[in-house]
């Protein structure tokens, strides 16, 4: 028995209905970007699960890099204004980026890091999440590959943490109010 079960309300998405969407996203991408190399970035630490199963998924050569960032805490998390604690170790001129998160909220993170990695040069920038939560959101961003949409709620598994915990969970699910309120 799974003791982190016991914290959630409902199972959101299966490892099967994961793995199924995902193939999916995969095949679209591979047709995209067809004739061409891919170099992934995974922003740090979500998107981690996700993004090792797409990278698996996509029929094209693919390469990975890491970026990591914070914002600088909640009374400026407004302000969008977001600090970098790891970068890439890659050079991305002239190269196809495609940014690989788990969840899009405020779209804060994922603007910030456009502007900043077009700023290098690149040849092509896309973004590719697993969920997106459009109900929270405070800047537009565009997405160009979304694995689901879903309601304001709060997920955890699969990546997705509460307090670093869940994210090994092979599916999605919902937490109990109760976890997070205390
Ligand atoms: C979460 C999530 C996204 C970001 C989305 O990361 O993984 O990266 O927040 O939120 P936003 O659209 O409002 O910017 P978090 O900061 O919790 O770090 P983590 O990936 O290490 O859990
Ligand atoms: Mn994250
Ligand atoms: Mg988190």
């Amino acid at each position: 028995s799974n003791k982190m079960l016991d914290d959630l309300d409902k199972i959101l998405f299966s490892k099967d209905e994961l793995a199924d969407r995902i193939k999916e996203l995969g095949a679209a991408i591979t047709a995209d970007y067809a004739g061409k190399e891919i170099l992934m970035i995974g922003v740090l630490r979500g998107a981690v699960i996700f993004m090792a199963d797409l990278a698996r998924s996509i029929d094209l050569p693919v390469a990975i890099d890491f970026m990591a960032v914070s914002s600088y805490g909640a009374a400026t998390s407004s302000s969008g204004v977001v600090r970098i604690l790891k970068d890439l170790d890659e050079n991305v001129e002239n190269k196809h980026l495609l940014i690989v998160e788990d969840i899009i909220d405020s779209g804060l993170t994922l603007n910030y890091l456009i502007e900043n990695l077009w700023s290098r040069k690149p040849a092509s920038i896309k973004i590719c999440t697993l969920l997106n939560k459009p109900d929270r959101r405070k800047v537009e961003v565009p997405i160009a590959y979304n694995g689901f949409t879903i309601p304001d709620h709060f997920v955890v598994g699969y990546g997705l943490d509460f307090a670093e915990k869940y994210r090994n969970l092979p599916f999605i699910g919902v937490l109990k109010p109760k976890v997070y309120e205390g």
